[in-house]
């Protein structure tokens, strides 16, 4: 069972969107992951196939009522891989199953994504993202579903598809076989905890500007060095916090085990 997503959106026609082409793209052709999308307002009971209500206290805005969605992160969790259902009453589970797929609520209040949130996800064995509009949903479903909730930034967009979008890209790149040799090398660069090092192609001189010449030496220990060296000093000088962070792992690194 490769890696599967299942996208609960009211804009079903956005996904695999972007992801079906480029890396994730060819990855999706060869079968490594997999992708459905459902329409949360084909799970609406009533005749006019409402998704929403007005908030009770007040206010602004529609609240995406828990009753739809709960039905919805039902239907997407039943038709997920196997584990994902829960096991009959007294009957074992297999002992090779799975863990089920986490079930992400994307939203700006969320827990911020990093690289380490990435690597865990797409070391699972899918997920299943709820796409809310910006308003939000009711509590009690996220409480009920045990959600995830997770941001992409600090910046309020107007619906969860787009930061589905981009989390679903993060995971995929990881999996196993997608990524190239060449992309595999910028995952290990961060990996590291560091910014990337400046790169630069032909021509050697272009309008006046020349590649900087340690990178023309053929001396590969030395074009390491810079490169670390270069990567040292744009993590400090535009993230402290990730320079912070690195310096803190490398003391941990060195300190004495025992
Ligand atoms: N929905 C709206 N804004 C978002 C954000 N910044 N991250 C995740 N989901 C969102």
């Amino acid at each position: 069972m490769s890696w599967h997503a299942s996208v609960l959106t009211l804009f079903p026609e956005m996904f695999p969107g972007p992801l079906g082409q480029s890396l994730a793209g060819r990855a999706l052709r060869d079968g490594r992951w997999s992708i459905d999308s459902l329409d949360i307002r084909s799970f609406a009971t009533d005749r006019h196939r409402t998704v929403d209500d007005t908030p009770f206290g007040g206010g602004a805005g529609m609240v995406m009522r828990p009753d739809v969605l709960d039905a919805a992160l039902a239907a997407a969790l039943a038709a997920g891989p196997a584990s994902d259902r829960a096991a009959p009453d007294g009957a074992a589970r297999e002992p090779a199953a799975p863990a089920p797929r986490p079930a992400v609520y994307l939203t700006p209040r969320g827990r911020r994504l990093d690289q380490a949130m990435v690597r865990d996800f797409a070391a699972g064995p899918g997920l299943v993202l709820l796409c809310g509009r910006y308003e939000g949903i009711d509590e009690r479903v996220i409480e009920a579903r045990g959600l995830a909730e997770v941001s992409i930034g600090d910046y309020v967009l107007s619906g969860g598809e787009p930061a589905a979008l981009v989390l679903l890209d993060a995971c995929v790149r990881l999996l196993p076989g997608v990524m190239g040799a060449a992309e595999s090398g910028i995952e290990e660069s961060f990996s590291d905890g560091l910014l990337e090092y400046p790169h630069y192609t032909r021509p050697a001189d272009w309008q006046g500007r020349a590649v900087p010449p340690v990178l023309l030496s053929g001396h590969h220990a030395e074009v390491a060095r810079w490169r670390q060296a270069e990567a040292e000093r744009i993590t400090r000088e535009r993230r402290p916090d990730l320079w912070a962070q690195h310096v803190a792992n490398a003391g941990r690194d060195r300190a004495p085990s025992a």
